[in-house]
């Protein structure tokens, strides 16, 4: 007879991710785990609206009474009560004897103002990407991207038309990706390089890391026009300015020269193959002899083993319209480029370097 499977548990890791682990487990304790899985989104969105209304900020002096928290966030008392009492259960807040609620371990990181805030990434994934998750059927069917569908055009056109929701979008890369810096700066060695251009560097986080790691490296970071304004305003407060060039311009005409080896993270999952081999193509035109390429991904591992990027690949096919790749996959659009595929590095987190030299 074949064994029942045992229970999948669900948290998130270290480095973000969802992760999984089976225990054995009756049926009705499968049945509870499913229930949880499929209103998944209550806790999700119930902590939206607490990222949304900045209850974290104003508990940061100490614990606070519903009232106090409706009156200076504008909402209903009761409904307030209703929400923080939900979230309390779940570890996020805590009521305590005295009728007010207060900070929790799970709750600092929705504060605003610590380093990985999470606020900005709870606000993201609760407010336009929920809306785009709602149209999974519409993309499932067709292939086609849920998000245009909602907002009427591609994500970084959306961004670059509202300037508050561009600064949230960075603010969530850092609270979603942040760990990662570290990470790629401890697993590959960056000793001997010149100069790195970050194609798609954000908010200039990644960059800021690198350099202050590699006092002889210099960095140019690389992305539209209206996202390097804020990258400079980092690099500026980081003292970096005379280390790191910033450069506004579009992937799919040119990429910055002067690097000895080019960086993209979570820049080709973002895009379709033909897209994406515009943008290797344009690093391979901008790159030197034998130059190299690192692009950080999670790649995905072959069977049916838990990894956070097979749900990473969702939300890549319902928001920019691209996906996570294989090994493999990697592989054969990397040739496609002219470029080899050298090794596929693992780091601390879910992301690899996957290395490619230009042929
Ligand atoms: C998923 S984010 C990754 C940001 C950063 N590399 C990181 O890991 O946090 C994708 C980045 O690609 C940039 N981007 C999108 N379209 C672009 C284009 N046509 N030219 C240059 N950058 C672009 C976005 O502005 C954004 O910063």
């Amino acid at each position: 007879m074949k064994d029942r499977p045992g229970r999948i548990r669900f948290n998130f890791n270290d480095s973000n991710q969802i992760s999984f682990h089976e225990e054995s487990c009756s049926m009705s304790d499968s049945s509870a785990d499913l229930d949880r899985m499929i209103t998944g989104y209550w806790i999700s969105q119930a902590i939206y609206a607490a990222a949304k209304f900045g209850i974290a900020d104003h508990l940061q002096e100490g614990p606070q009474s519903v009232d106090t928290l409706a009156a200076v966030t504008s909402t209903n008392p009761g409904a307030l009560y209703r929400l923080l009492r939900a979230l309390a259960s779940v570890g996020i807040f805590a009521e305590n004897g005295e009728g007010q609620f207060e900070l929790t371990p799970l709750a600092e990181p929705l504060r605003s103002d610590v380093p990985g805030s999470k606020r900005a990434l709870a606000l993201m994934s609760g407010d336009e990407q929920f809306k785009a998750w709602a149209e999974i059927e519409y993309s499932i069917r067709t292939g086609e991207i849920a998000f245009d569908k909602v907002f009427g055009k591609p994500i970084f056109d959306y961004l670059g038309e509202h300037p508050e929701k561009a600064r949230i979008f960075d603010a969530a890369m850092v609270g979603i990706h942040g760990r990662e810096s570290d990470a790629i700066a401890k697993a590959y060695d960056f000793s001997g390089i010149n100069v790195v251009a970050d194609i798609g560097g954000g908010n200039g986080s990644q960059m800021i890391g690198l350099l202050q790691q590699e006092s002889s490296l210099k960095g140019i970071v690389f992305d539209l026009p209206h996202v390097v304004e804020r990258a400079k305003e980092n690099v500026e407060y980081a003292g970096l300015t005379d280390r790191c060039a910033l450069v506004g311009g579009n992937f799919f005409e040119a990429v910055p020269g002067g690097a000895d080896l080019y960086m993209m993270r979570h820049i080709i999952h973002d895009w379709h193959e033909d897209k994406a081999l515009a943008i290797l193509r344009n690093c391979h035109a901008a790159m030197p002899e034998g130059g190299k390429l690192l692009v950080v991904e999670s790649v995905i591992p072959p069977g049916n083993e838990p990894f956070g990027g097979k749900f990473l690949d969702l939300v890549m096919l319902l928001i920019p319209g691209g996906k996570e790749r294989t090994e493999e996959e990697y592989r054969t659009l990397f040739a496609q480029a002219n470029f080899e595929l050298t090794r596929v590095i693992p780091t601390d987190t879910e992301v690899s370097i996957v290395e490619a030299v230009k042929r």
